[in-house]
């Protein structure tokens, strides 16, 4: 079952997204009003603004289209995007994929817990493991748009996995992949998770 909605997603990434063609050095010029948030090179210092540097080419295209059409919201974002066309948000998704992530630490506290989750998923619920997507050390797959996760803020991360738990972020597609998932996690999972995830490399 999950094999099957592994290829799905997979057929969808590569045939469903429009053909990224970005310049990153084109990119950079257009990312000064974004730094103030992200940082120059999209490693961002602020807990709750997510860090953009080394994430997937073709997700962080995904997400620019998705907050630009409003079918993700991010309020802080209102109308930054509005002037920019798809040629700036490929230049711009082609830059911060091309810098390197940096790589915070894990709560040694919340390790085990968040590491089984994250490894196993939970047999009891049915959840299934975010090693299948996101790949053992959290790198993603870029072909099939599955987000990059190492390093990313556990303060962002944790609001992102609430967010889909309560279908107040819902651009998962039709197959609500992320919100069937985060519907199973307790507050304490999303915070182990959230931990272990700032500090995988
Ligand atoms: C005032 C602060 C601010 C500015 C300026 C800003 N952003 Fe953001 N951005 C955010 C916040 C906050 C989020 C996450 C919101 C949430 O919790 O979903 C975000 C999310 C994103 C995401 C999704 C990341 C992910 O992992 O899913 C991308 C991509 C992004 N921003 C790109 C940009 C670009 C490109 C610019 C400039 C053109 C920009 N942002 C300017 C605050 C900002
Ligand atoms: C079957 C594939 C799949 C599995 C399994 C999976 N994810 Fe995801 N995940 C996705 C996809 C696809 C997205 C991007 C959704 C979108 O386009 O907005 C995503 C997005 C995310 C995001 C948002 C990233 C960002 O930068 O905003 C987080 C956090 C996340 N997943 C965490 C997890 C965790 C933790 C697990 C395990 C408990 C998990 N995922 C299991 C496919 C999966």
């Amino acid at each position: 079952m999950n094999k099957l909605l592994v290829s799905l997603l997979l057929t969808l990434g590569v045939t469903g997204l429009a053909q990224a063609a970005g310049d990153a050095a084109a990119g950079q010029a257009k990312t000064a009003v974004c730094a103030a948030c992200h940082s120059p090179d999209g490693n961002s210092m602020v807990p709750n603004f997510p860090k953009l540097a080394g994430q997937g080419e073709r997700y962080l295209l995904k997400q620019l289209h998705d907050i630009k059409s409003g079918a993700r919201q991010v309020v802080e974002m209102t109308g930054i995007l509005t002037n920019l066309n798809d040629q700036d948000l490929a230049d711009i998704a082609a830059y911060y994929a091309s810098q390197k992530g940096s790589i915070g630490q894990a709560d040694p506290a919340l390790v085990e817990r968040g590491a089984a989750l994250f490894r196993g998923g939970n047999l009891q619920t049915g959840m299934p493991a975010c090693t299948g997507c996101h790949s053992p050390n959290g790198e993603g797959n870029d072909l099939a748009a599955f987000p990059r996760l190492s390093g990313q803020h556990a303060q962002y991360t944790a609001l992102q996995l609430n967010n889909f738990r309560e279908g107040i972020r819902n651009n998962d597609g039709d197959s609500m992949i992320m919100r069937s998932i985060a519907a199973k996690l307790s507050n304490k999972d999303i915070e182990a998770l959230s931990s272990y995830i700032q500090g995988l490399h």
